[in-house]
């Protein structure tokens, strides 16, 4: 399985996720600063991956800390890293947590377990991955396609993946299925990451550009969409990468069924509604580039919101390791989070 992140000796070690598939290099982040630049930079991303990131990026500085009150510090600069994935927050919470609970204890004791925290974090992860990919796998039809936007796979993840856990989960179960994956503009996660993960595991996959999933879901060959989420909200909104909310409406207009993939820590029940979610706006250059060569005239305006919201409307069913939600979300959703 691909290692997203580990804890080393020598600091946080991340494959890069800015340079595959043409390069698999590893970072080594040595100081908290550095993860929360690897997080800004997206060399880590994926929403439950960059929670597990932001907390071993509080155990790191906590290493180097002179003093325990350094830990507000540490912890609001990795909170400022991106706005929308939910799971970021609640991993710095539950690091807050445990922190807040060994108060007055020496800063050897909870240099300690703030490691072994954040090591448990990234393992209950892969564990709730694989939870969510067997409640997920019997919605999957056999014999047919799975459309996917963006990357939910393990390389956003500690390991196994939300919605490509689904797939694996799928395969591993005896259905035949193949993946359609979106390229996932403008960083390309699907082209760049989420073909490249399925080819690890010689997962049949094929890559589209985001403008031909309409002319896919309407040809039937498409059984069903599974995506991963990084905000749900009470309703049942799910905020997940810019294109999820069009694919969503194409697969309804079409009669398939749409299905968000996501642990119960993406759950965020105090907002209402996704009109509360904040939604992440990233550099121009990101849309008028395309590494690093300029595709648009110089001057162009040009918005970047990383995610959109898809109105619950849409979503068939949200697949979570403790069970899979449906209609009416506010209670369904309630019920799981429990
Ligand atoms: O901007 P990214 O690449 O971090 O966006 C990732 C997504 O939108 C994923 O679908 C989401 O985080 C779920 S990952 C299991």
């Amino acid at each position: 399985m691909i290692e997203t992140i580990q804890w080393t000796n020598a600091g946080v070690v991340m494959i890069d996720q800015t340079r595959l598939p043409s390069e698999e290099v590893y970072v080594t982040c040595k100081d908290y600063r550095h993860v929360a630049e690897a997080i800004r930079s997206m060399v880590i991303r994926g929403a439950p991956a960059i929670g597990v990131a932001a907390a071993m990026g509080i155990a790191l500085g906590m290493q180097h800390a002179e003093s325990a009150a350094e830990f507000d510090q540490i912890a609001n600069t990795l909170a400022g890293t991106r706005p929308t994935a939910v799971n970021l927050f609640w991993a710095i919470d539950r690091m807050r947590r445990v922190y807040a609970g060994l108060a007055g204890r020496p800063l050897a004791e909870i240099r300690a377990r703030l490691i072994a925290e954040a090591q448990q974090i990234k393992l209950e992860d892969i564990a709730i991955n694989e939870g969510i990919g067997r409640n997920g796998a019997p919605l999957i039809p056999d014999g047919k396609t799975v459309l996917t936007h963006c990357n939910a796979g393990a390389l956003a993840t500690a390991g196994y993946g939300t919605a490509l856990g689904v797939i694996r989960a799928a395969i591993a179960a005896g259905k035949k299925i193949d993946v359609f994956a979106d390229e996932t503009r403008p960083l390309l996660q699907g082209s760049r990451l989420t073909i490249w993960e399925l080819q690890q595991d010689n997962i049949p996959a094929t890559l589209i550009t985001d403008n031909m999933a309409g002319h896919f879901l309407h040809s039937g060959r498409i059984g069903c969409v599974v995506v991963g989420a990084d905000r749900i909200a009470a309703n049942g909104d799910v905020a997940n990468k810019v294109g999820t909310y069009s694919v969503a409406v194409l697969a309804k207009e079409n009669g398939v069924p749409f299905y968000v993939a996501a642990p119960v820590s993406t759950l965020d029940l105090k907002l209402e509604s996704g009109s509360d979610i904040p939604i992440e706006q990233r550099p121009a250059s990101e849309v008028t580039h395309v590494f690093g060569t300029r595709l648009a005239p110089e001057g162009t305006a040009v918005e970047n919101p990383a995610f959109d919201v898809t109105p619950n409307r849409y979503v068939a069913a949200i697949i979570t390791e403790r069970g899979v939600a449906r209609q009416p979300y506010r209670e369904s959703l309630a019920r799981l989070a429990g």
